[in-house]
């Protein structure tokens, strides 16, 4: 294939999420809840060559702007990525995701008996982020850590 061959279309309107870690795609599918049933156009490149990272995977959702709270579930499992909104098939928006040092109402603690799960306490769940690669996380009232899987397995 030519260097000046697309291997995937540009897509007209949505986003792109791209620099995602190889072999990545998947999990930042599952983590924004795509299940193919109710999206428009998927589309998923694993292992594409790229200049920084080697070897890179890139998701593209046509149709739809994602909103920031699915940038920061996307932090949590793919901390390099890039993600682009396009409209009228130019990129209007660039962020590079950021992982925050406290993670807030996103996910929950996987401890049943943590105060953060009782169904009579309104207590929001708060996590520090103790490493980012590999991800840890540290429950706040039970210091619980949750890694990576325990994270993927709410979504
Ligand atoms: N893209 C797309 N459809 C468009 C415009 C862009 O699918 N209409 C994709 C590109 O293929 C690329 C990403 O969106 O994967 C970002 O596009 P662009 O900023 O043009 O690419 P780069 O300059 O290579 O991005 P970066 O500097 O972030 O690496
Ligand atoms: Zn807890």
């Amino acid at each position: 294939m030519s260097r000046r061959t697309l291997r995937v279309s540009k897509i007209k309107n949505g986003t792109v999420i791209d620099h995602i870690s190889k072999g990545r795609a998947l999990d930042v599918v599952k983590i924004l809840g795509i299940d193919g049933r109710k999206e428009g156009v998927v589309t998923i490149a694993m292992n594409v060559p790229s200049g920084k990272l080697g070897v890179k995977d890139i998701v593209k959702i046509e149709g739809r702007e994602l909103n920031p709270e699915e940038v920061d579930r996307i932090a949590l499992i793919a901390p390099h990525a890039t993600i682009n909104i396009i409209r009228n098939y130019k990129v209007v928006e660039k962020e590079t995701v950021k992982l925050p040092d406290i993670v807030q109402g996103i996910i929950k603690c996987t401890k049943p008996s943590c105060i953060s799960n009782s169904s009579t306490e309104p207590v929001k769940p708060i996590f520090y982020v103790d490493s980012h690669e590999p991800l840890r996380l540290r429950c706040h009232y039970c210091n619980n850590i949750m890694e990576e899987k325990d994270i993927l397995q709410q979504f």
